[in-house]
């Protein structure tokens, strides 16, 4: 088995010395192990750019979605729990099926799939009803690649509705899109280690405003997903409650190590800008058109159009990529026939250039000559 180039969402391509730091096996009560998690907490709250002081960073056993639900079932208040969901993408709907199977009460504010959410309405909304005790958004919807005003948004919760949580669902941005978490107001933001951190999956994690977290114990309507229960124990003990991602964990460390190298946030932001500019360039020339105007899109992953050329054919197309090692996603949007194309994980301008030289051949292997051309192509 090769591996593969995982132009996705995730699970994404990790480096190899990420994947051979898994090669120890540690128990849960090692004082290495204990250290590693120590020092992942840590880092994740300077890389969130927020103090000890203020905030804590709550790891979670499981893929993102596990964290989001933990926050939702820990931080939404037993008896008046209402929930405030705008939602712009798959993600955000995710966030209202987490909510209903947890049978907390919510209002959900739809917005466009292919454009921000939009601030004014959501003023609007937060003018008209007060009784939101939560809040919750996408940062980078990754369904098809918008980038939402978590700041804006998070600055008018503030201002009508001081007392109620703002969660951001930051799964496919943090560590390499700034986010000003004091400055946006964020109470609860959500990652895993399989995104822009390139470790392996196996956890995700809540970034949590300590003063919030505290009053929300006995809430949780769930176990496992306590996150005050993991919180505390994780601070008196230093080990998870149940078994710990050992592995991941080992993983993670070395990613932040090479994260760190790279340059941090800015080293890693400028190497995905990168990433994704060279793929929009270049499917661009070949006659691919974006979902998305610029004003919305952000640098993490790209919906393209699939076009009206007689001889294409998704699966096809995908299949052809994938003989080649190249994977691609389908879209994820509702109203238009469109493919996704990632940058994140560890891929690098070279990988970018060489997936193109694929789309090139697997176009020409289907009878398409590129450029495709607009008036008769794109009918
Ligand atoms: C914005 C966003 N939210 C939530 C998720 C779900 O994460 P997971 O599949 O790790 O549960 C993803 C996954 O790509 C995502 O991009």
């Amino acid at each position: 088995m090769n591996d593969k180039k995982l132009y996705t969402p995730g699970p994404l391509n990790v480096s190899l010395s990420t994947k051979e730091a898994m090669l120890v096996d540690l128990g849960s009560r090692d004082l290495e192990f204990m250290d590693t998690v120590k020092y992942i907490r840590s880092k994740l709250l300077e890389i969130a750019g927020v103090s000890s002081d203020d905030f804590t960073s709550v790891p979670v056993q499981g893929s993102g979605t596990f964290a989001i639900e933990a926050v939702f079932t820990t931080s939404v208040p037993r008896t008046n729990g209402k929930v405030l969901v705008l939602e712009n993408g798959a993600y955000g709907v995710r966030i209202g099926q987490i909510l209903n199977a947890l049978g907390i009460q919510t209002k959900t504010l739809k917005f466009l799939e292919d454009e921000k959410v939009d601030v004014k309405m959501v003023e609007k909304e937060l003018m008209k009803d007060q009784s939101f005790t939560n809040v919750a958004m996408v940062h980078s919807e990754t369904s098809s690649g918008v980038l939402n005003p978590i700041k804006e948004i998070g600055v008018l919760v503030e201002k009508h509705l001081p007392d109620a949580s703002y969660l951001v669902d930051a799964m496919s941005s943090f560590g390499a899109i700034d986010i000003d978490m004091e400055g946006s107001n964020i109470d609860f933001l959500v990652s895993s280690a399989n995104k822009c951190l390139e470790g392996v999956p196996g956890f995700s994690y809540a970034i949590c405003r300590k003063e919030r977290l505290r009053k929300c114990k006995g809430w949780s309507r769930s176990l496992v997903l306590d996150l005050v229960a993991q919180w505390e124990v994780l601070e008196r003990t230093g080990q998870f409650r149940f078994t710990p991602p050992t592995h991941a964990m080992l993983a993670f460390r070395q990613a932040l190590l090479e994260y760190e190298k790279e340059g941090g946030l800015s080293g890693r932001a400028q190497r995905y800008k990168e990433n994704c500019q060279i793929i929009r360039d270049g499917m661009k020339s070949f006659g691919f058109k974006t979902l998305l105007d610029a004003s919305h899109e952000g640098y993490i992953i790209t919906s393209f159009y699939f076009p009206q050329h007689s001889n294409f054919d998704f699966q096809d197309f995908y299949s052809g990529l994938k003989e080649k090692g190249q994977v691609i996603y389908p879209g994820k949007v509702t109203k238009a026939a469109c493919f996704r194309i990632g940058n994140i994980g560890h891929l690098f301008p070279r990988d970018m250039r060489h997936l193109l030289s694929c789309v090139k051949e697997v176009c020409r292997d289907m009878d398409i000559t590129l450029p495709m051309d607009m008036k008769q192509d794109w009918i």
